[in-house]
């Protein structure tokens, strides 16, 4: 039961920022900008809350990745996301970053509250935590995350626990007493047979990173990321804090209507988050609703599998109501859905163009055609009340039990009924044997039927269509709809409205019929901004992406996969030191515990990954399929030396043909253990004066230091690698170039153009950690 029923509060997750936004995210934001725009079109006071959740170990390492401070890195990312919103049209009334200050003094006090009331504790941790979903996982260390599939990290640290054990009886009486709490079904199921195995405390700080919220009294701490982001809910509207227009803010909004997330997130909104609130004498949301996931080229668009498309690209050719559209007609709620451009453009053309879109200049068009503009007076024609009226009352309840996509069916038949109907009578053709009056008052009755059937399905789509709609309306000459929803239309919807000697507006193109190219353009789009994005990526417009200057658009961190750089060994010239560190045999080729000497062993173990990611996941529309490529000593050529590829092996024509080196000789493992490759971090970088190819490079081993000069000045700015971690080869024998000693060289991907992509990291590693 509501007892606040005057107002309504929703939220969108808060967006991580380690990568930009793609249609996922727009999709749950959209979704709440629809229900926020009807409910205040019902005269409900409606506070619609986004944000950005900018903390936690993921941050930080994509901040590290791109070369930024993690607060400057957060802060590009967010204004992306809120600039997109902004570029929809979304409107939410608060948007909350986690680094505001209202936001951590806020998370503070909600720890500080828990820990007075006994329900947080100190206690010593070690398991696997996933940095991607920035969650604990209950698997054998060395396994990957059973969500996402990414490698586990062993994290073994003191931290600050809190009491989810006490709350599982408490939990379940809640989901019992609050049969609407979670949705969909497949949600609650869920979430209650998890609830049901049994609730352990749950480690709510961290001490291994520095990026987050400090523990109240003991700085040594961090706050855990989801109880630092999960209290956006109470800090954005003002929790924590002493002021009374916040409080007033906070008594009048809290508890929230709905929290609206993608399905992946249930647990922590339906357990952790009531638990924390019960904990803390709150009360939990009144619902948390879980959309189901945006599918694209078979897998959950997400910017790790390098499947996405951009909201941008499909607002600059059809518009952001045809996006709205398509999202809430095509997939029916808590479904998962697929996206493609195709299926895009046939539900723009079918529905938009020709339907909705047609009809409205059909009507408006020959009211200015047969009556000047202004609705005639004329006896009424009942065929379309009864449609109308049951579109009408069924609209509202498919609507807000988030059936959007039946709630749109019901609306396009009553536009397919009086598309029907006005061909059906046909006030265009007067047969010659009816009289001019009787022609015109039936023209009169068909075009003021239409019209109000019109007003009707355009009030009604007003929050999914908000831009057409407002078109319409103005058409229709009933003013700025953003008023008539000021004025909380939506309540008193009826036929009937549209009064005799109402002026209509000009026709306004709606919806243009989306031609053949449609499609193409906006895959070109997405081509064109992958292209700018590895570009940035690779330094190869200048614009680096650590580079003050790179656009917001270039930080495209925790790599994707599509601009990711291909881990590739490259051989640069140049000579080797000899490693003093020799690491035993373990793991596999591509993962290796970094047990090497210059690791400290109090240190958890970590996993270096060095896959080639690229060629895994590439998008069929780029070709980044890495090849192992000697590249000799000029950068020019990815060539492969005379006489050392190996005739027989697969592959080879293909290689050659994408423009990457032929495949290498075969070896043996023995062969490859001959190589020790190492992590090292760029300390120094310089031109070396009269060598417009080469840099010196002072770099750092953990164990040691050492020069080494490289062939990449024509491809990367010296000012941009220092603080890159990079892999070279510790033991070639030192060689002497222009002078300078040269102690190893540098793994990069070589690029069919010969530009090579230095090899880097997804995840921390230490210094002088071995790769096998
Ligand atoms: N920061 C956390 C949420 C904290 S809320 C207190 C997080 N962020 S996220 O950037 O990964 O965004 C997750 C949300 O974006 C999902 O829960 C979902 O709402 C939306 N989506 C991201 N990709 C999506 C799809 N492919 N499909 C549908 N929704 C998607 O998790």
């Amino acid at each position: 039961m509501n007892e606040k029923p005057d107002r309504y509060y929703l939220t969108t997750p808060i967006y991580y920022v380690n990568a930009r936004p793609h249609l996922g995210h727009a999709y749950s934001t959209i979704v709440c900008d629809a229900i926020a725009r009807r409910k205040r079109a019902l005269g409900v006071d409606t506070w619609f809350l986004t944000g950005t959740d900018e903390h936690g170990q993921k941050i930080e390492r994509s901040a590290a990745l791109a070369g930024r401070t993690p607060a400057e890195f957060a802060t590009a990312i967010s204004a992306e996301f809120r600039g997109l919103w902004d570029q929809l049209g979304l409107t939410y009334d608060d948007f909350i970053r986690t680094t505001e200050a209202r936001h951590m003094r806020g998370v503070q006090h909600l720890f500080a509250t828990l820990r007075d009331r006994g329900f947080i504790y100190k206690g010593s941790y070690t398991g696997q935590y996933c940095v991607s979903d920035e969650a604990w996982v209950d698997v054998p260390a060395g396994s990957p995350c059973p969500d996402c599939g990414r490698m586990t990290e062993t994290v073994s640290e003191e931290n600050y626990f809190f009491k989810l054990s006490a709350f599982e009886r408490k939990l379940l009486e809640f989901y019992e007493a609050n049969p609407g709490f979670m949705g969909p079904e497949s949600t609650r199921r869920e979430v209650i047979s998890f609830v049901r195995s049994g609730l352990a405390d749950v480690s709510i700080s961290r001490t291994a990173l520095k990026w987050g919220i400090p523990v109240p009294g003991d700085e040594q701490h961090v706050i855990y990321v989801w109880f630092d982001a999960l209290a956006n809910y109470i800090t954005a509207l003002g929790y924590g804090s002493d002021l009374p227009e916040d409080q007033e803010r906070f008594n009048r909004f809290w508890p929230a209507d709905m929290h609206l997330i993608g399905k992946e997130i249930s647990r922590f909104h339906c357990v952790y988050w009531p638990a924390f609130l019960m904990a803390a004498g709150i009360r939990p949301p009144r619902s948390v609703k879980a959309n189901g996931w945006l599918l694209f080229d078979q897998g959950k668009m997400s910017k790790s599998k390098g499947n996405i498309v951009r909201a941008e690209t499909v607002n600059t050719v059809l518009g952001s109501d045809a996006l709205r559209y398509f999202l809430l007609r095509e997939i029916p709620f808590g479904q998962d859905g697929s996206f493609s451009f195709d299926a895009l453009v046939q539900r723009y053309n079918g529905d938009l163009a020709n339907g909705y879109g047609n009809l409205v200049s059909r009507v408006v068009n020959m009211v200015h055609k047969y009556f000047g503009g202004v609705i005639p007076a004329s006896t009424s024609d009942d065929a379309l009340v009864e449609t109308a009226a049951r579109t009408i009352a069924a609209f509202g309840p498919e609507f807000d039990a988030l059936n959007f996509s039946e709630a749109l069916k019901g609306v396009w038949t009553l536009v397919a009924e009086t598309d029907g109907y006005l061909t059906a009578n046909a006030p265009w053709k007067r047969p010659a044997e009816r009289p001019e009056a009787e022609h015109a008052a039936l023209q009169a009755k068909v075009l003021a039927t239409a019209a109000e059937a019109i007003r009707i399905i355009t009030a009604l789509v007003y929050p999914i269509l908000p831009d057409s709609a407002a078109k319409v309306w103005r058409e229709l000459g009933q003013g700025e709809i953003a008023d008539a929803a000021k004025r909380a239309f939506l309540t008193e919807l009826a036929w009937g409205g549209l009064k005799a000697g109402t002026q209509f507006g000009e026709p306004t193109p709606l919806f243009p019929r989306a031609e053949k190219d449609a499609v193409e353009r906006m895959q070109n789009l997405e081509d064109e901004n992958n292209r700018t994005v590895i570009e940035a990526a690779t330094g190869k417009t200048g614009i680096a992406q650590s580079s003050p200057q790179a656009p917001a658009s270039a930080l495209s961190i925790e790599p994707s996969p599509a601009a990711a750089s291909p881990s590739v060994v490259t051989v640069q010239p140049g000579s080797s030191g000899t490693s003093r560190h020799q690491a035993t045999e373990q793991g596999d080729h591509n993962l290796t515990p970094a047990t090497t000497a210059p690791v400290d062993p109090q240190k958890p173990v970590e996993r270096i990954a060095i896959t080639p990611v690229a060629a895994e996941h590439a998008s069929s529309r780029l070709t980044s399929a890495p090849t192992m490529a000697p590249m000799g000593g000029t950068l020019a050529g990815a060539g492969q030396a005379p006489g050392t590829q190996d005739p027989g092996a697969a592959g080879l024509g293909l290689a050659a043909a994408s423009g990457f080196a032929e495949l290498a000789q075969t070896i043996t493992i023995d062969d490859f253990v001959k190589v020790d490759l190492r992590v090292a971090q760029i300390l120094v970088a310089e031109r070396v004066p009269k060598a417009d190819k080469l840099l010196r490079l002072e770099v750092d081993l953990g164990y040691e230091k050492r020069q080494i000069l490289a062939g990449i000045a024509q491809f990367y700015e010296p000012e941009r690698l220092v603080g890159r971690k990079i892999v070279i080869v510790a033991n070639l024998a030192p060689r002497k170039m222009r002078g300078l000693e040269s102690n190893g060289m540098l793994l990069a991907a070589s690029l069919p153009d010969g530009a090579p992509v230095l090899a880097g990291f997804l995840e921390e590693v230490p210094l002088g950690a071995r790769l096998k």
